[in-house]
């Protein structure tokens, strides 16, 4: 963890002296809120690592790594409301503790924030690119967010149906922020898609991981509730390998729990066994490994220097987390 500490520093520093207006309060205040609690702030480190890696001082990349934490927790102001949830990062969610309509705003706030963080960037910076990939990232945040939701009333997505989902949802932000970065390097093409790629890998890992973790993890360390993917019928790597492997019987009596839109807490606990004893939990952990691994196979194109390094290093720091 050591070696992240730098990193996130500078990004809660920044982030402190973002100096954001003290009214309307109902606008900024849930802004503060959600900024100032406990995260990981893993895309905009990799933003900074990325144009360390291409060659040029991480801090001209700090509005751009900026943008996208900002653009991260606008997205999951308006996820929690998505996904009716209650707790994040161990507080109350924004929509609980103001209102819906509050949260909606300050969420539409933030991404304001987020373009005008990033108009900060240096002149030698090729803005209309930044901003491109930036807006096309978020873009892809929407889609995978309306798939998201969709297959919420679906039971014979695929995986392949899956993987494009969250490729979407929390892929296309990871892979923004990492070229991003390369951008703010002056990076070539290949460089850039090989970050960009690297990214999606990243991003797949990443949110199998989030879908493990929704029912393996401690609630007091990851900060959501125990299940939560579950009550609300989201078709996350679990589910959809556990409705292909555990028997006829039990098939049948998940498809009616699925079908019966408000799921009791004896369900969800017997779904979660039977995701241990179908092994699908270690089937899934296999399969985010893969991503893991495909995802640092990516970095081989690039030479060797400390950010590479440290890049490693987040990414075995991510395969272990457990928040
Ligand atoms: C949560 O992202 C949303 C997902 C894409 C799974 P993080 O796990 O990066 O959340 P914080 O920012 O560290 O709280
Ligand atoms: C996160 O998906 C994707 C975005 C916030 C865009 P989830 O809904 O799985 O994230 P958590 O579990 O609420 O953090
Ligand atoms: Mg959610
Ligand atoms: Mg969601
Ligand atoms: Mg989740």
């Amino acid at each position: 963890m050591d070696f992240l500490k730098p990193y996130a520093t500078l990004i809660e520093s920044e982030i402190h002296h973002l100096k954001l207006p003290e009214a309307p309060s109902t606008l900024y205040d849930p802004q503060k809120y959600i900024l100032s609690s406990k995260a990981k702030r893993i895309r905009p480190i990799l933003t900074l690592v990325a144009t360390g890696m291409c060659g040029k001082n991480i801090r001209k990349s700090i509005p751009a790594a900026l943008a996208v934490e900002l653009v991260h927790n606008f997205s999951l102001i308006h996820d929690d409301i998505m996904d009716q949830a209650k707790s994040r990062r161990g507080n109350d969610t924004v929509h609980v503790k103001w209102n819906s309509s509050t949260a909606i705003l300050s969420g539409d706030g933030m991404l304001i924030q987020a373009m005008l963080q990033l108009q900060k960037v240096s002149e030698e910076i090729d803005f209309k690119k930044l901003n491109r990939v930036f807006l096309e990232g978020i873009n892809k945040v929407c889609e995978g967010q309306a798939l998201d939701m969709e297959f919420e009333d679906r039971l014979d997505v695929t995986t392949d149906e899956y993987l494009e989902m969250i490729s979407g949802k929390t892929g296309a932000l990871i892979a923004a922020s990492l070229e991003m970065g390369g951008i703010c390097s002056n990076a070539d093409e290949d460089k850039l898609n090989t970050l960009k790629e690297l990214g999606f890998s990243l991003g797949k890992a990443f949110q199998i991981q989030d879908d493990i973790l929704d029912v393996t993890a401690d609630p007091e360390k990851f900060g959501k509730r125990k299940g939560g993917d579950i009550y609300e019928g989201k078709k996350t790597y679990l589910m959809l390998q556990v409705l292909e492997h555990c028997n006829k019987d039990e098939r049948t009596w998940l498809i009616n729990c699925l079908e019966n839109k408000t799921m009791k807490d004896v369900d969800v606990l017997r779904i979660i066994e039977l995701y241990e004893s179908c092994g699908i939990i270690e089937e899934a952990k296999n399969v985010m490994n893969q991503y893991y691994t495909k995802a640092e196979k990516a970095l081989e194109m690039f030479e060797e220097s400390k950010y590479k390094g440290d890049l490693l290093k987040l990414i075995n720091f991510l395969k272990n987390r457990e928040f």
